[in-house]
């Protein structure tokens, strides 16, 4: 390693201050941990800090529904979010919050400085408000009738029945999400920080190294395409902090934001002598910087954020590490499939440093998703770790413990096989440096391997039967553990709470300095098992309970009801010409381009297949389907769509998203029948 330590401070993204953490959020909390791990590990002063984002609408409007006050709900929030990082082993150095002093006063800082660079512009811009609640709208905010197919309560930017994109003014009956009253337009004051300003500050920044190559190229297409001016105003009423000199007018929650992390840091250096804001901070500085976040928030911290910082005379990140999203079973995490899973609902169930190992072993350096298979997780972690790892030390322990009170051999008797150990560690910590975490483990299970056959070939069970063969069974269990005593080394920076039982075992404190200081005539604990078998019921159970968990949510009132929900009549007639037929889905595919649409191929028992466009993408995944019974529209007049022709429709009932379910009739209902 290195001579000189480095001084490193890494970031997480901040996670909203409304809602629990779940496992998408740990993908990168654990990624970014290990790495923290590793670094310390090495004898680097590694500083990990993080906080809840606890700015904004939505957080305003989530703590007047529960009727209490944002601080009293970031409160709450923060707690929850802090006992969840605890448990999963997420070792921060310190966690804050971006509602804090520092943060205000670094942001107004930052702002100040940047304006008085000349680099905010000020202008009058228009857009919907809500004259009811007396806020203004952000899109989300919006929901009406597609204009397109005509779909009721979609968002104002897409809708998801087809899939069209629009912008709200095109909505027809377009109302408030939050009070349902029809939006105005209406003018307002806003402030925007002139990123075009530092393009060419940009495009140097983002070819410097600073950034995955993916990224880097994408980002080059958004430079030469020309940078807009960024919004960074908000009106009152908003949960942040209030722009200096301008009553009434806030900074953008994205702008406080990331200014966070260098609170969280300043929170911190008030209690640490060791930490000097500046040295991280300034200009110049010899300090590293990375944040880690997901490729979702890419603008955010490779454009604006590098931009503010060296237009407040700030240093700008070493590095910004992006990753994919995580899925579940090969498709979105999903809530009525019981894989949106919590942290704390996992946490119930199974160990954390089962899935820290899974992460870990299909982790990589690049921006790809990462795909959390239930079964591979069940087969992964025990073939490796209970296997393999866990077996090394409980076949060798037993032996010292009975034989020999628990005392290793005085020498080493395998300096070779113990040197190829130690040696691999220059080309596992280049892997862990690089955030190729999936190659840094398998080469530590290739060891592990070859430990296990070690052991094997020389059978210390038959010779322990044999007379004479005491210090050969010692010598060869003393190896044993030495080995596993290598790996645990390796793993430390994955498997916190595993490690920790190892050094009981073990007596002694693991660390990459003192890789080679093998363990000769020392005395080593009982064994105790250092890691369960993870049970395939626990994970079936933990599935079971997130479908329960997002039950128990979905009854809490989200918004007053209006107060009649079917307004609008129809008579028997016009009833009577809507043709429901149950049909069966013979065939379901993928939409090229489309985000939210499947093709589907029903029968409908007339010998020709109907071809339908169901916006069910966000809740199925094409297998799902085949074969399953519906009930469809048949006698809708063919639309033309984007995609192709669309000859009916089929139904399905709830809020949206990844919770729609198809309508499926009771078993002896036959594709054609019709439904009345
Ligand atoms: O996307 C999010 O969840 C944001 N709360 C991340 C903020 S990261 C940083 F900039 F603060
Ligand atoms: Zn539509």
């Amino acid at each position: 390693m290195s001579s000189t330590p480095r001084k490193i401070l890494v970031t997480s993204a901040l996670p909203y201050a409304n809602g629990s953490i779940h496992l998408g959020h740990m993908l990168e909390y654990i990624q970014t941990d290990i790495w923290v791990r590793f670094q310390k590990l090495r004898g680097h002063q590694c500083t990990y800090v993080c906080a809840d984002d606890a700015h904004g609408t939505a957080i305003m409007l989530k703590a007047e529904q529960q009727e209490i006050t944002p601080e009293a709900l970031i409160a709450a929030v923060s707690e929850e979010h802090q006992t969840d990082f605890g448990r999963f082993s997420i070792g921060f150095d310190n966690y804050y919050s971006t509602h804090s002093p520092e943060n205000r006063e670094l942001a107004e800082l930052i702002y100040t400085r940047c304006k008085e660079a000349g680099h905010i512009a000020q202008r009058t811009i228009t857009q919907a408000y809500d004259p009811e609640k007396e806020l203004f709208l952000a899109d989300r905010f919006i929901k009406g009738t597609c204009p397109k197919c005509k779909a009721d309560d979609q968002y104002g930017d897409n809708c998801e029945a087809c899939g069209a994109t629009y912008s709200p003014a095109d909505l027809i009956n377009p109302r408030s999400a939050i009070s349902g009253a029809t939006p105005v337009n209406r003018d307002s004051t806003h402030f925007f920080f002139k990123l075009p300003d530092f393009t060419a500050m940009l495009k140097e920044w983002t070819r410097s190294g600073t950034l995955q190559d993916e990224i880097a190229n994408k980002l080059s297409e958004w430079l030469d395409g020309g940078l807009h001016e960024w919004d960074i105003s908000r009106d009152a009423p908003y949960f942040g902090f209030e722009i200096p000199g301008e009553p009434g007018k806030y900074f953008y929650v994205w702008l406080d934001a990331p200014i966070g992390y260098m609170a969280s840091f300043k929170n911190l250096c008030a209690r640490n002598a060791e930490l000097d804001f500046d040295q991280y901070w300034q200009q110049g500085s010899d300090a590293e910087l990375y944040h880690f976040i997901g490729k979702d928030i890419i603008n955010f911290h490779a454009l604006f954020w590098p931009a503010m910082l060296s237009c407040a005379g700030f240093r700008t990140p070493t590095a910004v590490h992006a990753h994919g999203f995580l899925t579940v079973n090969g498709t979105k995490m999903s809530k009525s499939r019981g894989t949106f899973i919590k942290a704390s609902t996992y946490l119930e169930h199974l160990d954390p440093d089962y899935l820290r190992y899974y992460f870990a072993a299909k982790l990589n350096s690049r921006v790809e998703d990462l795909d959390l298979n239930l079964d591979d997780f069940v087969q992964r972690v025990n073939a490796d770790l209970v296997g393999k790892v866990v077996n090394i030390a409980s076949r060798s322990a037993g032996f010292i413990t009975k034989k020999f009170d628990g005392v290793l051999a005085a020498e080493i008797s395998e300096p070779e096989l113990i040197g190829r150990f130690t040696t691999a560690s220059t080309e596992i910590a280049a892997c862990f440096e690089q955030r190729e975490f999936g190659r840094a483990i398998k080469l530590v299970m290739r060891l592990a391997d070859e430990a296990n056959e070690y052991i094997h070939a020389k059978e210390p069970w038959v010779l322990a039967k044999q007379e004479g063969k005491e210090r050969e069974v010692q010598a060869i269990c003393s190896t044993g553990i030495n080995l596993f005593r290598i790996l645990m080394i390796y793993l430390k920076p994955v498997l916190p709470a595993m490690t920790e039982r190892a050094e009981a075992f073990l007596q002694e404190t693991l660390d990459w300095a003192s890789l080679a200081n093998y363990r000769c005539g020392n005395q080593i604990a009982k064994f105790k098992p250092l890691l369960t078998r993870v049970e395939q019921d626990k994970v079936t159970a933990m599935i079971e309970a997130s479908k329960e968990v997002l039950a128990a949510e979905s009854t809490k009132p989200a918004e007053p009801a209006p107060a009649d929900p079917i307004a609008d009549t129809i008579n028997y007639d016009e009833f009577a010409k809507v043709d429901l037929r149950i049909a069966r889905i013979v065939k379901a595919d993928h939409v090229k381009g489309a985000d939210k649409l499947l093709q589907l191929t029903l029968d409908i028992g007339t010998g020709q297949p109907r071809t339908v466009f169901a916006g069910i993408k966000s809740a199925y995944a094409p297998e799902q389907l085949e074969g399953k019974l519906t009930v469809m529209v048949a006698n809708l007049a063919p639309r033309k769509m984007k995609f192709g022709l669309s000859e009916g429709m089929v139904l399905a009932a709830g809020p949206g998203g990844d919770e729609l379910w198809i309508l499926e009739p009771h078993a002896g209902a036959q594709p054609g029948m019709r439904v009345m």
